[in-house]
C-alpha cells in the first residue's frame, strides 16, 4: 500500500514536471520551427479557401506567366525578414517608420494586388478569418504548382505581424560573401542543402540587369568579365544588358533577363545543368558550383529532377514554418496593407 503511495507520487511530479518545465520548453523551442500550424487549419473556419485562391492565382497567371516568380519571391522575403507573418505587405506602422517594403532589398518585389485580390474575396468569404500571411503561403504554392511541380500540402495558422521595419531587412544580396549568406540561413534555420535546393526556384523568374551586369563589364581590376560566366551566355546577355552609360538611366533599371535561357516559365532542375554550365545571373548562385561545401549537391540535383522536386517542396513547407506568429499573437488582418 505503501509503495503504491510512494509510486503515485513520483509519477504526480513527473507530470508537474513535463505539465509546467518540459511543455513550455518544447513550445518555445517549436516555435521557431512553426509548429503551431496544421494542414487544414482552415477546413471548418473557411473551407474554400484554397480553393478560392488557386482560382484567383490561376487566372492571373493567365494574364502574366511570370507571376509565379514573383509570388515566390515574395513569400521568401516574407519568411526570411522577422518571420512569415506578412509584415512585407504593410504600408505603415503605428512607429511610421520605413517599412520592409521600402528597403533596398526588396526591390522590384510584386504580387501585391494579387494579395489584395484575394484578401478581398475571403474577407466575403468568411470575413476575418485568414491571415494575409497564409494567403503569401497558399498564393505562393500554387505558384510553385503553376510552374511545374506537384501541389505540396501547406501547414496553415499563421497570423499577422503589427510591425514592419525597413531596417530589419538584411536579406543577402547576390555580391554578399557566401559565409556570410550561409550564416543568414542558419540563422533562420535553413540548413547550407536546403539554401542550395531553394535556390532552385531561381530556374523562373528574372533579375534586373543591375543584379549581374558588374559580371559582364566590371567585375575585378583586372578582369572586366567573371571567368566563370559562359562566354556565349555573358555576349547574349551583354545585349540585353547593354553597359549602363549606353541606357537611358531608367531603361537600364527597369531591364530584366530571365534567370533561365531555356525553360523560363518551368521550376525545374535546369537551374543546376546552367549553374554547372556557368550560365546564371548571379554570382551568389554562380558560388555554389565552385564551393566545396555545395558544388556535390548542385551536381545531383543537375542530374536528379525528382529528388530536387521533392526537396525543394520540403525546403518550402520549413521556409513557410520560419518564426511565425500563431494562436492569440498578432492578429487577422482586415485589409493585408494596414494593422486592424
Ligand atoms: C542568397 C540567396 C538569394 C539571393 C542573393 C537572391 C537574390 C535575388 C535577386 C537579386 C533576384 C532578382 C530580383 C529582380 O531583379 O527582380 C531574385 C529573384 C528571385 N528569387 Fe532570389 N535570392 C536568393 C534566394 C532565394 C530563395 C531562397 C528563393 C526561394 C525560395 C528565391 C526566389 C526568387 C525568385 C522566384 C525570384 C524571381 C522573382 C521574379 O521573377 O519577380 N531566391 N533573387
Amino acid at each position: 500500500m505503501r509503495r503504491l503511495m510512494i509510486n503515485e507520487t513520483i509519477i504526480f511530479t513527473l507530470c508537474i514536471v513535463i505539465v509546467v518545465v518540459i511543455a513550455p520548453c518544447t513550445e518555445a523551442a517549436g516555435k521557431g520551427l512553426g509548429n503551431g500550424l496544421n494542414v487544414g487549419f482552415y477546413s471548418r473556419s473557411c473551407p474554400n479557401v484554397e480553393k478560392i485562391v488557386a482560382d484567383i492565382v490561376s487566372e492571373a497567371n493567365r494574364q502574366d506567366p511570370k507571376l509565379p516568380g514573383a509570388l515566390i519571391r515574395l513569400f521568401s522575403h516574407d519568411c526570411f525578414v522577422k518571420g512569415c507573418d506578412a509584415s512585407i505587405l504593410l504600408e505603415a506602422t503605428r512607429s511610421k517608420e520605413p517599412v520592409e517594403k521600402k528597403a533596398q532589398g526588396n526591390d522590384f518585389i510584386r504580387g501585391f494586388e494579387l494579395i489584395d485580390e484575394i484578401k478581398a474575396r475571403l474577407e466575403q468569404e468568411c470575413p476575418q478569418t485568414v491571415s494575409c500571411a497564409d494567403i503569401l503561403a497558399f498564393a505562393a504554392r500554387e505558384a510553385v504548382f503553376l510552374a511545374g511541380l506537384p501541389r505540396h500540402k501547406v501547414p496553415a495558422g499563421r497570423r499577422d505581424s503589427r510591425t514592419s521595419r525597413a531596417s530589419d531587412v538584411g536579406l543577402p544580396a547576390p555580391t554578399t560573401p557566401f559565409n556570410d549568406i550561409i550564416d543568414f540561413f542558419t540563422r533562420k534555420g535553413i540548413t547550407l542543402d536546403e539554401l542550395v535546393v531553394l535556390s532552385g526556384a531561381h530556374s523562373i523568374g528574372v533579375a534586373h540587369c543591375s543584379f549581374f551586369d558588374y559580371r559582364l563589364y566590371n567585375f575585378n581590376t583586372s578582369q572586366p568579365q567573371d571567368p566563370a560566366l559562359n562566354s556565349t551566355y555573358a555576349s547574349d546577355l551583354s545585349t540585353k544588358c547593354p553597359k549602363q552609360n549606353t541606357l537611358p538611366a531608367d531603361e537600364a533599371k527597369k531591364t530584366a533577363v530571365d534567370f533561365d535561357p531555356t525553360t523560363p516559365l518551368v521550376l525545374d532542375n535546369n537551374f543546376y545543368v546552367n549553374l554547372l554550365q556557368g550560365k546564371t545571373l548571379l554570382q551568389s548562385d554562380q558560388i555554389m558550383v565552385s564551393d566545396p561545401r555545395t558544388s556535390a549537391l548542385v551536381k545531383t540535383l543537375a542530374s536528379d529532377s525528382d529528388a530536387w522536386s521533392r526537396r525543394f517542396a520540403k525546403a518550402m513547407i520549413k521556409m513557410g514554418r520560419t518564426n511565425v506568429l500563431t494562436r492569440d499573437e498578432g492578429e487577422i488582418r482586415k485589409n493585408c496593407r494596414t494593422f486592424n
